[in-house]
């Protein structure tokens, strides 16, 4: 596991930013994975900016998003779809059929978690962007969560259900209270994982990712058997780490 700490956001998300767009380049087809939350922002904007000013073109990838809420239909303001397309992929060239999502709203969620595995499977994510919600999931995979599972339901935590007003829901009732989601075992087929937090609020989180106990009673420490992943955090989600276990930048 390679750990970076940046002295600054703007070099934080650049890093990331560069780093899957100089992939992009380098291949005829990329399969990215995208996480939504506050922590992906800036490398989004990243995107946006070198698509813009003509250093990358988006053509060539295959977009998955993590995760969505139950309930909600795509284009429902508040629904992950809508995030991701509002942030990023309504700003780059991306192809819209290219674009791919579990659907929150379909009558058979089952079905819909069978299909969105089977497309991940033919279509393996070459980098997968992460962040850690604040009871330690990834996408929504709660504590608890099988540490091998494929996309599936689940009853979302009160923990993750207040952090969605962050999302721009106005009222707690209005929060779906089940999300759905690539599993862990999903996750931890991709080739390779970017995990990125900020700030003093995931110092803990960031610390039993890296030091703690493998274990789905907090899914992210599971990125600790990844064999390809780079952990990206700014120097307060990193102040519990000890300095010989990362790099400066
Ligand atoms: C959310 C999402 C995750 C995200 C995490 C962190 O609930 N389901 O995919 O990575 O929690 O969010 P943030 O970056 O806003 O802290």
């Amino acid at each position: 596991m390679k750990i970076l700490v940046f002295n600054e956001e703007k070099k934080l998300d650049a890093y990331v930013g560069e780093t899957i767009c100089d992939f992009i380049r380098q291949h005829d087809q990329a399969t990215i994975g995208f996480a939504t939350g506050s922590t992906p922002l800036g490398v989004y904007q990243y995107f946006i900016d070198s698509y813009q000013n003509h250093k990358v073109s988006f053509q060539n990838v295959q977009a998955f998003n993590l995760d969505e809420y139950v309930g909600l239909k795509p284009e429902h303001p508040r629904s992950f779809a809508s995030a991701m397309k509002n942030e990023l992929f309504s700003h780059i060239d991306i192809l819209p059929e290219n674009i791919h999502a579990l659907d929150g709203s379909k009558e058979d969620m089952d079905e819909e978690c069978q299909r969105y595995e089977t497309l991940i499977e033919q279509n393996p994510i070459d980098i997968q962007i992460l962040g850690i919600g604040m009871d330690g999931h990834i996408a929504y995979n709660e504590p608890g969560s099988p540490l091998d599972g494929a996309c599936h339901v689940v009853n979302l935590h009160q923990e993750s259900i207040e952090s969605s007003l962050d999302y721009g829901f106005d009222h707690i009732e209005d929060v779906p209270t089940q999300g759905v989601t690539q599993g862990i075992g999903t996750i931890m087929k991709a080739k390779q994982l970017i995990m990125m937090a900020k700030g003093e609020k995931k110092a803990d989180l960031v610390k039993r990712m890296i030091y703690g106990e493998v274990t789905s009673d907090f899914p992210s420490s599971i990125i600790q058997r990844h064999p390809n992943v780079i952990v990206c955090l700014d120097q307060e989600a990193a102040s519990q780490l000890k300095e010989e276990d990362y790099e400066k930048r």
